[in-house]
């Protein structure tokens, strides 16, 4: 062999060596930059969501038709806060300071929606069309609520 493929190949071994020795560890969290975008994301989908369900609704589509949406934000409620730990507070995000120093009430609002969004997958499921409403209603209210204290407002739109 040539010295430089010697040396290339010697090289090589050594650094297999080093991966095999290496302890298996688990791989990093997410940053806080990603925790921030991942929250951004699912608010948008949320969005998304609710705008289907409302739509539905209103086109007299069978609310069993829109269980799967209605479950999947009941889950983005319930995980939803996880996505708002104190390490994101120095990100450039919409969210206020308030939901960091008035962390309880932040969780009040946040369960809040929770429920609402529980009783909105369980009235499409039993196909409870006043239930539903009801619980579209409320579900509505408690993205208004948080936003009203805790979400940075959209910027305004130039006029003309
Ligand atoms: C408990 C508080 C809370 C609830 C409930 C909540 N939001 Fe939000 N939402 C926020 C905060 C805070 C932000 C700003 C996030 C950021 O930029 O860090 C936000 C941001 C958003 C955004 C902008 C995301 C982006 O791309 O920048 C949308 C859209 C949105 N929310 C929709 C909704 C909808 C629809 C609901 C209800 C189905 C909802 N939110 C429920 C707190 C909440």
């Amino acid at each position: 062999m040539k010295p430089a493929r010697l040396i290339a190949a010697a090289a090589l071994a050594a650094t297999a060596a080093g991966a095999l020795a290496r302890p298996v560890s688990a791989p990093a969290g997410p940053s806080p930059a990603q925790l921030v975008a991942a929250r951004q994301a699912g608010m948008d989908m949320a969005a998304t969501s609710l705008n289907l369900l409302r739509g539905g609704s209103t086109n007299g589509m069978p609310l069993k038709s829109l269980t799967f949406a209605a479950t999947g934000l009941a889950k983005w409620a319930q995980v939803m806060p996880a996505l708002f730990p104190a390490s994101t507070r120095g990100e450039i995000s919409r969210t206020r300071p308030e939901a960091w120093t008035n962390p309880a009430d932040f969780a009040s609002k946040s369960a809040a929606f929770s429920s609402a969004t529980k009783s909105l997958a369980a009235a499409a499921a039993a196909e409870d069309k006043d239930a539903f409403a009801a619980a579209l209603a409320s579900t509505a209210a408690a993205c208004k609520g948080c936003h009203d204290s805790y979400q940075v407002p959209p910027p305004a739109k130039p006029v003309g």
